[in-house]
């Protein structure tokens, strides 16, 4: 029996769904009726509960709407502006590394390892110039970037570090949750097709507290205290001062109701996400693909995203596979377009592709298949049976 046949009767199977369940529903509802919809007391108990999840008591959780806001937060926070430079990846979207732009600072981007394609350290390194301030690793797909080598790096060269953990929650290292790795800050996405949602929305982890002190008021139009603690009683205060020009970068309790439930499921979400990608890993162990890297031995592949590439054997070409598969009725993505094809970088910088082989290789030939934890076993066993016919064709 063929999972995928007749194509053309089977429905559509998304590239990535939420998963949300009654407990987030009912919190939203419960949110909606208590009349306090945009950010009070969900949005706390939510940085509460993530604070509890990371195990830090030192760690200050700050909630935004998008992880973009976050790490425009953060790199503001860290005084970066015109005249510095900041060293990403270029094989990551383009968020990573448009806050850089927004505080008129530059973006330095280097190549990944192929192997794990994260940020190669030894790049890093070779990319720092006395205008260097930061670094910003990305956590690619969910795996672990070698923070060890990023954070030497960043000691010997008295560089800041502003981890990109868009992907990974909740990614291991060295039996460390990403999060709690001694980077400066470290920023989280609950984007619609994260390891977990709040349809949009970020948070934002330090240790640092004048780094926390600073977000949390830039968070909210520069006022020195946010709406929650003005109008409500255990602080009856009309009085607010505005210390800078801030940002509208809060999360509603709307979202934070989503938060607290998607949380309290992500070690579930994980281990779906670990099925399916073994289950992958499995049937496709004998096809002319590179299988995405894995986790160190101990540590935790957070499984955002499942990227194929096609090995020098493979007889079909990258947009032919996307296109079969949205012939099989299946959503397929590309993780990503790197920064250095896309216009705005590539002219701003002068950049070229032989300068990001390994990222250029990985581009032309990566596929993201689905995987997510709304996905059947059938829907799991109809991606591998379509994958294995065009692979092979
Ligand atoms: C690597 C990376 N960084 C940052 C972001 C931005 O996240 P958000 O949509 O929450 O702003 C994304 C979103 O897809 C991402 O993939």
């Amino acid at each position: 029996m063929s999972a995928e046949l007749p194509q053309s009767e089977l429905p559509f199977l998304p590239f990535a769904l939420p998963e949300i369940g009654e407990d987030e529903i009912n919190e939203v509802v419960d949110t909606l009726r208590s009349g306090w919809v945009t950010t009070g007391p969900k949005a706390k108990r939510f940085e509460a509960d993530f604070a509890a999840f990371l195990n830090e008591p030192q760690l200050e959780c700050i909630a935004v709407n998008s992880a973009t806001a976050g790490l425009h937060l953060a790199l503001e926070a860290m005084g970066i502006g015109p005249g510095d430079e900041v060293i990403t990846t270029t094989h990551t979207f383009t968020a990573t590394a448009e806050v850089v732009r927004y505080l008129g600072a530059d973006v330095v981007l280097v190549d990944i390892d192929p192997l794990t394609l994260n940020i190669d350290p030894k790049l890093v390194e070779a990319a720092i110039t006395p205008k260097t301030r930061c670094i910003i690793p990305v956590h690619y797909a969910g795996l672990a970037v070698d923070m060890i080598a990023i954070l030497d790096i960043a000691r010997r060269h008295g560089l800041r570090v502003l981890e990109d953990a868009a992907h990974a929650l909740p990614t291991t290292l060295e039996k460390e949750l990403i999060g709690t790795m001694g980077s400066d800050a470290t920023v989280f996405s609950f984007y619609a097709n994260k390891t977990m949602t709040t349809g949009e929305g970020g948070m934002l982890v330090t240790r640092n507290a004048e780094l926390a002190k600073r977000a949390r008021v830039m968070r909210l139009h520069g006022m020195s205290r946010d709406a929650f603690d003005r109008f409500t009683a255990t602080v009856p205060s009309w009085y607010y001062e505005i210390v800078a020009p801030g940002f509208k970068y809060n999360m509603t309790d709307i979202a934070a109701a989503l938060g607290i439930h998607q949380l309290k499921r992500i070690g579930a979400f994980q281990a779906r996400r670990e099925q399916i990608a073994a289950a992958y890993n499995n049937a496709f162990a004998d096809l002319p693909l590179i299988l995405p890297p894995q986790a160190p031995e101990g540590d935790v592949h957070s499984w955002h995203l499942y990227v194929l590439r096609l090995s020098d054997e493979a007889s079909i070409a990258r947009d032919a596979f996307i296109e079969a598969m949205y012939a099989a009725s299946i959503g397929c993505s590309v993780h990503y377009i790197p920064l250095h094809l896309q216009p705005y970088w590539r002219d701003r910088y002068g950049l070229r592709a032989e300068q990001f082989p390994h990222s250029q290789k990985a581009y032309e030939r990566s596929i993201s298949i689905p995987l997510y934890t709304a996905m059947t076993d059938a829907d799991v066993q109809r991606v591998i049976a379509a994958v294995r016919r065009i692979a092979l064709s």
